[in-house]
């Protein structure tokens, strides 16, 4: 098992890497990964850029992944001023528990560090103990609830926002 930078070469694994856990239904609002164009294009402007982007890779198999972006590289920046990081990650269900979640966080939020981002935002549904024990772990804390969602799978969940401050 490695831990290593996201390469071009990867976005189709990438993309069903997605598309296992959004079909899952249970983590994440879209029950489909996001169509593979648009993820190849939003790819290809953040790779010269060293954005904060690793994968975990199981023999040539790619079974995790995570993503930092700047707030400014998803137009979702907010009145603070901060241009902050956005943080997305996945494993596949079957290596989950095994401390890959931790090693793809370790790798992400050192490049985070180097690159001086003043903090690091994410969403997670409450429902989501694992996610939510892994961020605890790396010191995130809870910042406000969001409204109210239903999951693809129907369940009605409460999504929350928590932040890990760097500087
Ligand atoms: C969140 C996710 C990336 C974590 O990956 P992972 O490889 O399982 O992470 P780790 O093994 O490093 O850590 C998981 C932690 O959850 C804990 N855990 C597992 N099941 C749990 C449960 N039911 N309740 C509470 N904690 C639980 C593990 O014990 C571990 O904590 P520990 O290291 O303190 O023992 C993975 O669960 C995942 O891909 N989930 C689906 C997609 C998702 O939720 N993405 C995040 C959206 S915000």
């Amino acid at each position: 098992m490695s831990i290593r930078k996201l390469r071009i070469s990867d976005i189709e694994a990438l993309h069903r890497l997605f598309a296992d856990v959004s079909a899952e239904g249970e983590f994440l609002l879209r029950a489909e990964a996001p169509p593979i164009e648009p993820m190849r294009a939003m790819l290809l402007r953040a790779l010269p850029l060293n954005l904060p982007q690793f994968v975990a890779d199981s023999e040539g198999e790619l079974v995790g992944s995570i993503e930092i972006f700047p707030a400014s590289f998803c137009q979702q920046g907010d009145d603070s001023g901060e241009d902050f990081g956005l943080l997305g990650m996945q494993v596949l269900k079957a290596h989950r528990g095994q401390g890959l979640g931790g090693l793809l966080m370790e790798a992400a939020l050192e490049q985070c560090l180097q690159l001086g981002m003043p903090r690091v935002d994410l969403t997670v549904l409450k429902s989501n103990l694992p996610a939510i024990r892994l961020y605890e772990r790396f010191d995130f804390l809870w910042v406000e609830d969001l409204p109210p969602v239903t999951l693809p799978n129907g369940r009605p969940d409460q999504p929350q926002k928590m932040r890990l401050r760097l500087v």
